[in-house]
């Protein structure tokens, strides 16, 4: 990346207190942006602030509600003076299936991961219509495809990779991008709750045989977001070690290496 790639570039960025926000906010001050980052977590807006300095202003707000959600984006666009990029990557994940996952699970996930996102981009494209901006949303693989037990997670991110499509498509002839990152298995603190043995699994299923850093994929965003990827809107960037490449079949090779082993015992 090219030094002062987002000099002075005006960016709203949610779920910053950690994570990929986090190492996204680093990436973004680290090439001259000018930041308002948001999070439901003021003490990791705090320590954020200590950590990144730079031209970094914070909000507290729980993107659960749509007032909140809506309020960041006038806040951002008064203390900015305008809005240039959206980064709408706050989210939570959710685990168990239909039977199990009760409705106000399935409300909260579509709330914070899906509805939000739409509550922000309504209220900022106005502004990145003004700016010929862009926004990027984190979605996820979970996505693109079913996993095990996923169901409210799967939902709202797949609706947040078509409503990217649908509003790239809408706003392109206003010269606004809009794009998804779908990130596979990435270690952060929503991963590393997971019980060992599932962190375990998931780092196995992953071709490459590890999670991300942040910065990897903090790396697709800011490419997203930069003038670079000036041609390229409506994509779901997938960033995610090799996990959709595959059709989901035995990995013959280690099966092989494993009874061959065995048989040498
Ligand atoms: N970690 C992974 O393996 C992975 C994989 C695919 C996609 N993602 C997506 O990446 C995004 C970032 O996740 P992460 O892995 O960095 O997790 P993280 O938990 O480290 O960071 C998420 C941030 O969102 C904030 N947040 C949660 N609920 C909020 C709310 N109601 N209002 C405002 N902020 C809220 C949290 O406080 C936190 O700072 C999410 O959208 C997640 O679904 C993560």
């Amino acid at each position: 990346m090219t030094r002062g790639e987002f000099n002075s570039k005006r960016v709203l960025l949610t779920g910053a207190a950690s994570g990929i926000g986090k190492a996204c906010t680093a990436q973004l001050i680290r090439e001259g942006a000018r930041v308002v980052a948001v999070d439901v977590d003021e003490s990791g807006l705090r320590a954020l602030s200590e950590e990144v300095g730079g031209e970094l202003s914070t909000f507290v707000a729980d993107l659960s509600q749509r007032g909140p959600a809506e309020e960041m984006v006038a806040v951002a666009v008064a203390r900015l003076g305008g809005l240039d990029i959206l980064l709408n990557n706050a989210g939570i994940g959710s685990f168990g299936r239909a039977v199990d996952t009760d409705p106000e699970t399935w409300r909260r996930v579509h709330a914070i991961d899906l509805d939000a996102v739409f509550y922000a981009c309504r209220k900022a494209l106005p502004h990145l219509v003004e700016s010929k901006g862009n926004i990027v949303n984190t979605a996820s693989i979970s996505g693109l495809g079913g996993d095990y037990g996923f169901t409210a997670y799967n939902s709202a991110k797949a609706g947040v990779i078509n409503l990217t499509r649908n509003l790239a498509v809408d706003y392109a002839r206003d010269g606004v991008r809009v794009n998804s990152v779908c990130p596979g298995y990435v270690l952060t603190a929503l991963t590393s709750q997971m019980p060992p043995p599932i962190a375990q699994a998931f780092t196995e299923s992953v071709p490459m045989g590890r999670g991300a850093q942040p910065e990897e994929i903090a790396e697709a965003i800011c490419f997203l977001a930069s003038d670079r990827a000036s041609f390229i809107t409506g994509h779901a960037l997938v960033v995610d070690g090799g996990k959709t490449a595959e059709t989901g079949q035995p990995n013959n090779m280690a099966v092989m290496q494993k009874a061959l082993a065995g048989a040498g015992q």
